[in-house]
């Protein structure tokens, strides 16, 4: 186990819902960009590091197929046995449990929509950050869909104890490069469970 694995596992043992800086109650800030997507039901979404998201029961209640990624498989435990408890439907959720910086194991072109709030700022290493985008790009199809959300420039500089390197919409959309397409953006300040800002940059892309 990693360093950083076990750091994340560590979060997730000893923290829950609003002690952890980055929970959110209400999630409709991302929700109303993913209302921006033209998605059929079911599609197939890919949430990298999804922790214990909220959103995760909601793109579930809806009736996506979801392919949850996180490198913690405490968080991924607490989230599985979360949506089965909760959900009357058989769950059809896959839980990956690795580092997004690596090859992932997703069929190439499979992806109709990437969500990833607060995941993509814990990458420092220019290498790291070149094999999220590699795993991105080998697994959103065309026509599909990529929701960038982290944060910004005039954001914090750490989170969870880590290190961030902070985005701007240039820097998105050069490192996607100009099969993406943006569609839509804000700057969007989230006000955390200590009240605290934490002022966040979306970015909404489709590939072409
Ligand atoms: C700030 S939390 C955000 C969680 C979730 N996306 C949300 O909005 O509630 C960051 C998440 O990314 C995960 N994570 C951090 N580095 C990662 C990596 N290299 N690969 C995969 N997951 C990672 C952490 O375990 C944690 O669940």
């Amino acid at each position: 186990m990693s360093e950083l694995n076990q750091h994340w596992n560590q979060v997730f043992d000893n923290k829950q819902g609003e002690q952890l800086g980055w929970f959110e109650d209400d999630i409709s800030q991302t929700v109303k960009f993913i209302e921006q997507m033209s998605l059929d039901n079911p599609s197939q979404i890919f949430i990298p590091g999804a922790g214990t998201s909220q959103l995760v029961d909601k793109l579930y209640n809806d009736g996506h197929q979801l392919l949850l990624n996180d490198l913690s498989d405490s968080a991924l435990s607490q989230l599985q046995e979360r949506l089965t408890q909760d959900h009357d439907r058989d769950n059809d959720a896959e839980y990956l449990v690795q580092d997004i910086s690596q090859p992932l194991a997703v069929d190439a072109n499979s992806i109709d929509a990437w969500i990833d709030r607060a995941v993509l700022h814990f990458l420092l290493d220019e290498h790291a950050i070149q094999g999220y985008f590699d795993n991105l790009k080998a697994a959103v199809k065309q026509g599909g869909y990529v929701l960038l959300a982290e944060f910004s420039k005039q954001g914090a500089k750490k989170c969870a104890g880590l290190d961030v390197h902070q985005y701007d919409l240039e820097e998105m959309q050069q490192r996607l490069g100009e099969d993406f397409q943006l569609i839509a953006a804000e700057a969007f300040e989230f006000i955390n469970p200590f009240g605290d800002s934490r002022p966040y940059i979306y970015g909404l892309f489709i590939r072409q």
